[in-house]
């Protein structure tokens, strides 16, 4: 009995190539079919082999289509790698969960990476263990992440976040001006609370700001951004 057509759902870092893992290359080569996103699909171009592979671009609104057609097209033994950008378990659940129900859960394999908010967190000094980790970039609703921020920012917990951008419904945009004004008008003091923002992580694109969560206010940061609310006390093995 030939295996089951098989999926490979793929971290393959926040840009460079550099933290591409060898177990996410070793997917992309052994796969007939790569479906992904450009920005994604650019990221793995260098172990794509198109001569011998079917690479499917797509975008939020061609993606539905095309992981049909690919699972159809393709037959019993052969392996398809959806690639995602940083860790396929951090922020991809609306099209990792799709993914599961068309391939079933038996022929999925997830091959993690490294994360926007990992990257972010090495950068700012803020480990992940000691932040509330939150991501606002879902289409659902973000009012209850928008409490648990507000908590842990009161309780003096770091957060490690990554924004929503919407531009085409400013009512749903939730981007670092509209979170530090959030803040204010929620009674915390950001002209003291610490913050990083990181755009185009680990791209020659890449930058850094750091201030504080007021300055923030009419400031404009691209999409593709990561914030840290750095509260973070440091203590060392020297003090148990
Ligand atoms: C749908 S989420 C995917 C997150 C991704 N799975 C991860 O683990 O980093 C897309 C968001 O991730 C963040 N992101 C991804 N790559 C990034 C990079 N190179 N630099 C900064 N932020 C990044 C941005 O906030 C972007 O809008």
């Amino acid at each position: 009995m030939p295996n089951k057509k098989k999926l490979f759902v793929v971290g393959v870092g926040p840009g460079s190539p550099l933290y591409l893992t060898d177990a996410a290359k070793e997917a992309v080569r052994k796969s007939q079919y790569i479906v992904g996103y450009r920005y994604t699909l650019a990221t793995i171009e260098g172990v794509i082999d198109r001569s011998r592979q079917q690479v499917l671009e797509v975008t939020m609104k061609s993606q539905e289509d095309a992981y049909q057609d690919v699972y159809e097209r393709m037959k019993d033994g052969e392996y398809c790698t959806v690639p995602f950008t940083g860790d396929a378990n951090f922020s991809e659940s609306e099209v990792v969960d799709r993914l599961l129900e068309i391939f079933g859960d038996d022929n999925v394999e997830i091959i993690p990476g490294i994360s926007s908010i990992q990257v972010a967190a090495a950068k700012s000094r803020v480990p992940t263990d000691k932040a509330l980790v939150i991501t606002f970039h879902v289409t659902g609703d973000i009012e209850q992440k928008k409490l648990d921020l507000l908590k842990a920012v009161r309780e003096g917990r770091s957060v490690i976040l990554l924004p929503r951008p919407w531009p085409r419904d400013l009512s749903k945009h939730f981007m670092q001006s509209d979170i530090a004004k959030f803040l204010r008008e929620n009674g915390v003091d950001t002209s003291r609370l610490k913050v990083w923002v990181f755009e185009h992580l680990t791209t020659p694109k890449e930058t850094q700001f750091r201030g504080y969560v007021k300055d923030l206010e009419g400031k404009e940061f691209s999409d593709l951004s990561a914030m840290v609310i750095d509260q973070v006390k440091r203590q060392t093995y020297l003090e148990f």
